[in-house]
């Protein structure tokens, strides 16, 4: 079905229940649906948004379009969890279509203030000759979680911001608010974060761009966490020159460890190399939020203008698990949450097996250690079609990915690697549900996440290799 700008942006009181039922019936039954991640209930998903902690829970709001797998409509939907593993679903958090949201809820972030969750986020407005307005909005959810909307936007882009600024993270800090946003510089059309400050909520006073220089045409999804003290900038740069840092997806999703900030005068010192945040294919608008010291991380297993093979089943996107992120030697460790190992069934041992499994469900976590001294080629949901491949090399330090079925995303290329330390034993630990495989690599010091298509159940090696492994289903 090719979708008109009118479909994609009929107000939600003109679609009838029944065409929500029968699309959420498709998106249950399909055979690549997502079993033990957050994944739409119908229709698109998008960004992750508003991730915090809030009366005695985790909260997590995401981008939706519950219409189609197309990028109409957006609203936030409600998911909470005391784990970040078992999320139930609320529904509908944000419905869009006042004036100062009517082409969409676009993302935000949530931060708890005197008793209430303060939710702030990018009201994408078009006039009648569809010229964007974005507003920056504000709506309250009290502890019941009934959430009442700002009536009038805080703040709109200066003129010397084009129409491209969305996305706030609010923070609180020495007893003001501040907003990170991703923004387009108007005349020179480059990527700035830009920061705002408002003592009240309601009064908001530009401060300027972060002195990041340029990146890209655009930054979208900005995010400032505190990472074992260290502060850390996670964004996405679209437009990012590849001689800055090398990546192959459409766009990037990248992070800077940095030494200070000064949000008040809109400054970071010591920034180090800009790094990828994950080596797959599919991560994107990750975003990052504080409990604490505790820092935790998640992200849209998507990317935007890249159809997926599910669109021909009316759904599209998933979320990534939460990783709780460390630091070491200047980059980022992302590790599960505690509780995924709750999941875990019954365990099987392995050393050296050719065929590890000959027929899985893709509900599992493969944890495999690697001598120092091999080479070889796991294949991942493998049947008479394919596989999904993961080649590694402990000699000379490399894991590569190497994604072959279905047709997409082939302009970017089909394999994706991250280099490792030579002549080291390999640890991977791989999450398998359904289309998403998640690779963390020793430990996590690199994770490469990926969607894939293919119905196999298999899991083998091409070769003999030596190995050790424990496998286990999951179940949710
Ligand atoms: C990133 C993004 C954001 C925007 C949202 C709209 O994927 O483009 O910049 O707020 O998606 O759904």
């Amino acid at each position: 079905m090719t979708w008109t700008k009118e479909q994609r942006y009929l107000p939600y009181d003109h679609w009838d229940a029944l065409k929500l039922l029968t699309l959420q019936a498709q998106a249950d039954r399909s055979s690549f649906q997502l079993q033990y991640h957050i994944r739409p209930q119908s229709g698109l998903l998008n960004d992750p948004n508003g991730f915090s902690y809030f009366a005695g829970q985790y909260h997590l709001f995401y981008q939706a379009f519950p219409f189609g797998p197309v990028h109409g409509l957006k609203s936030w939907m409600h998911v909470v969890s005391k784990d970040l593993v078992h999320w139930q679903n609320l529904g509908l958090a944000i419905k869009p279509g006042d004036p100062i949201d009517s082409h969409g809820a676009y993302s935000g972030s949530a931060q708890e203030i005197d008793g209430k969750l303060f939710l702030m986020y990018t009201g994408n407005v078009r006039d009648q000759n569809w010229q964007r307005i974005p507003y920056q909005n504000g709506a309250w959810m009290d502890k019941t979680g009934e959430i009442t909307k700002v009536s009038q936007p805080l703040f709109r882009n200066p003129s010397h911001i084009s129409e491209h600024f969305r996305d706030p993270q609010l923070l609180k800090q020495n007893g003001k608010y501040y907003a990170l946003l991703g923004a387009q510089e108007a005349q020179s059309q480059t990527g700035e974060i830009m920061v705002y400050q408002s003592t009240d909520l309601v009064n908001w006073e530009e401060i300027g761009p972060l002195n990041l220089g340029p990146l890209g045409y655009m930054i979208e999804c900005p995010n400032l966490v505190y990472v074992d003290d260290r502060p850390v900038l996670i964004f996405c740069p679209q437009g990012l020159n590849k001689e800055q840092a090398s990546y192959d997806n459409i766009y990037p999703n990248m992070y800077l460890v940095l030494d200070e900030v000064d949000l008040a005068h809109a400054t970071v010192k010591g920034a180090g190399a800009l790094q990828q945040l994950d080596f797959g294919f599919d991560i994107y608008a990750s975003q990052a939020f504080n409990r604490g010291e505790d820092c935790y991380l998640i992200s849209w297993a998507g990317l935007p203008e890249i159809a997926y093979p599910t669109d021909q089943e009316n759904w599209s996107g998933c979320l990534s698990q939460v990783k709780e992120l460390h630091l070491k030697n200047g980059r980022l460790v992302q590790q599960p949450v505690a509780a995924m190992c709750k999941l875990r069934q019954a365990e099987t041992k392995l050393a050296n097996e050719q065929i590890l499994q000959t027929a899985t469900d893709n509900q599992y976590e493969l944890l495999l250690t690697i001598p120092a001294n091999q080479t070889g080629t796991l294949e991942l949901a493998k049947d008479n079609s394919g596989s999904l491949k993961v080649k590694f090399d402990t000699i000379n330090g490399l894991v590569k990915l190497e994604r072959t079925q279905g047709e997409f995303a082939k302009e970017y290329g089909l394999t994706r690697s991250v280099k490792t330390q030579a002549k080291q034993e390999l640890k991977l630990d791989i999450f398998i549900d359904h289309s998403l495989a998640e690779i963390f690599v020793n430990d996590g010091e690199a994770v490469l996440t990926s969607r894939f298509f293919n119905h196999g159940t298999a899991i083998a090696m091409t070769s003999p290799c030596k190995y050790t492994a424990s496998y286990w289903p999951i179940v949710k």
